[in-house]
């Protein structure tokens, strides 16, 4: 009989270039995390993540020049945003988005490196505008087109509210991207690159993993945090309130990690930007609640925040809606997903574990009429 890993927790499956975390520190390409989200903007991360080193000058200026020719969403695209019904999940619109994208995109079935690395560029570049695009439209108003000249983050800011963003909110979101960019074999990931072994397409690779990170025990779990603390309220006993939800054998949404045991990097950069964004607005109180959960968690539970927490309120703070966290998510793991198709296409071997059979014994098979 085979051992069975449940969850395949340990199990590693494949080698990989692109990203490594080991004794806690995340490291993209060899880069740590905390080194690129103080140095690097998204553009030179996703350029890192797709061509393994970071742009020189000129290569971050050729990638601007590419990401310029790509913003655009086609008509149809929007056109099938308008046929949506009302109340959709914008996760759920977000992966059949994505998918029309590739309805529109001549090279969509075509399998070579360029193209393929083509595909990865649009992908990033129209996924932001997609997203505010189909906010604007569930809220009754125009999609705006995106400028060129901009960032990734600045684009969706822009796409979202139609108002020009601050430097402040741009570099907060453009941080969000680089922190949430690429997460080594996480499950989105693995369904992206499992779509990919089939030798399946980029778009179809990408939304598998879409699908996957819409689950609240993965990308989900930032909507649940802000749903989480409106349900505890601003001026609740926070202890009271753990103490029942953990009594109900609840999981405490943002944290916990399969990989993470002492910390997520990416949690520290989330929280110290949280507390600047909330300071002195209605998001304060929540961001306290936060601090509070944090500090109880760490004693009842020995369980440390993830990446989901802080972003959570960092979000809230931006003024973005809660159901669309989850998409921004996507917006930056869009870079790592890519890169990650990319390689499994370089050196592909069909992805395809095995069960062990638990069911029925061996039966014969009494015809219709016999069964009665
Ligand atoms: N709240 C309460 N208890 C928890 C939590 C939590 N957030 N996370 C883990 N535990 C407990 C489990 O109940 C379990 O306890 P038990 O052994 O007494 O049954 C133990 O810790 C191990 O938990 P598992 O769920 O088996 O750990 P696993 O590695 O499978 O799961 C996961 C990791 C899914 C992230 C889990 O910690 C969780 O559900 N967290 C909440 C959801 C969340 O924040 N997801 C985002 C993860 S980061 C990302 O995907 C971007």
């Amino acid at each position: 009989m085979a051992t069975v890993q449940e969850g395949l927790e340990g199990v590693v499956a494949l080698e990989s270039d692109v990203c490594s975390i080991v004794d806690g520190v995340l490291r993209y390409r060899g880069y740590a995390i905390d080194d690129l989200a103080a140095n690097v903007s998204f553009e030179e991360c996703a350029w890192l993540l797709l061509h393994e080193d970071l742009p020189a000058s000129a290569e971050a200026a050729a990638f601007r020049r590419e990401l310029d020719g790509e913003w655009s969403v086609p008509p149809g695209v929007i056109q099938g945003l308008h046929l949506l019904p009302k109340g959709v999940v914008p996760m759920a619109a977000l992966r059949t988005a994505v998918s029309l994208l590739g309805h529109f995109d001549p090279e969509a079935e075509s399998m070579s490196p360029e193209a393929n690395h083509r595909k990865a560029v649009r992908l990033l570049a129209k996924t932001g505008p997609v997203i505010g695009a189909f906010d604007r439209i569930r809220k009754g108003l125009e999609p705006v087109p995106a400028r060129a000249g901009k960032s990734i983050a600045w684009n969706f800011l822009w796409c979202l509210f139609g108002k020009e963003p601050t430097a402040t909110q741009e570099k907060s979101i453009d941080v969000a991207l680089v922190l949430h960019a690429e997460h080594e074999l996480n499950a989105s990931t693995f369904c992206a690159r499992q779509t990919a072994s089939t030798l399946s397409d980029l778009y179809s690779a990408v939304v598998s993993a879409i699908g996957a990170l819409k689950g609240p025990l993965h990308g989900g779990a930032n909507e649940q945090v802000m749903e989480m603390l409106t349900r505890i309220g601003p001026d609740a006993d926070v202890e009271a309130w753990l103490d029942q939800a953990l009594a109900r054998k609840e999981k405490i949404m943002g944290f916990g990690h399969r990989v993470y045991k002492t910390g997520d990097p990416r949690a520290r950069w989330l929280h110290e930007m949280s507390g600047r964004l909330t300071k002195g607005t209605p998001h304060e109180a929540f961001f306290r609640t936060s601090e509070r959960l944090e500090r109880l968690m760490a004693s009842k539970k020995r369980l440390l925040p993830n990446v989901d927490f802080y972003s959570a309120t960092t979000y809230a703070a931006l003024g973005i809606p809660t159901d669309l966290f989850t998409p921004i998510f996507v917006l930056s793991r869009t870079a790592g997903w890519c890169a990650h198709v990319l390689e499994q296409y370089g050196d592909n071997r069909l992805i395809r574990p095995r069960a062990e059979y638990v069911g029925a014994p061996d039966r014969v098979v009494t015809t219709l009429a016999k069964r009665g």
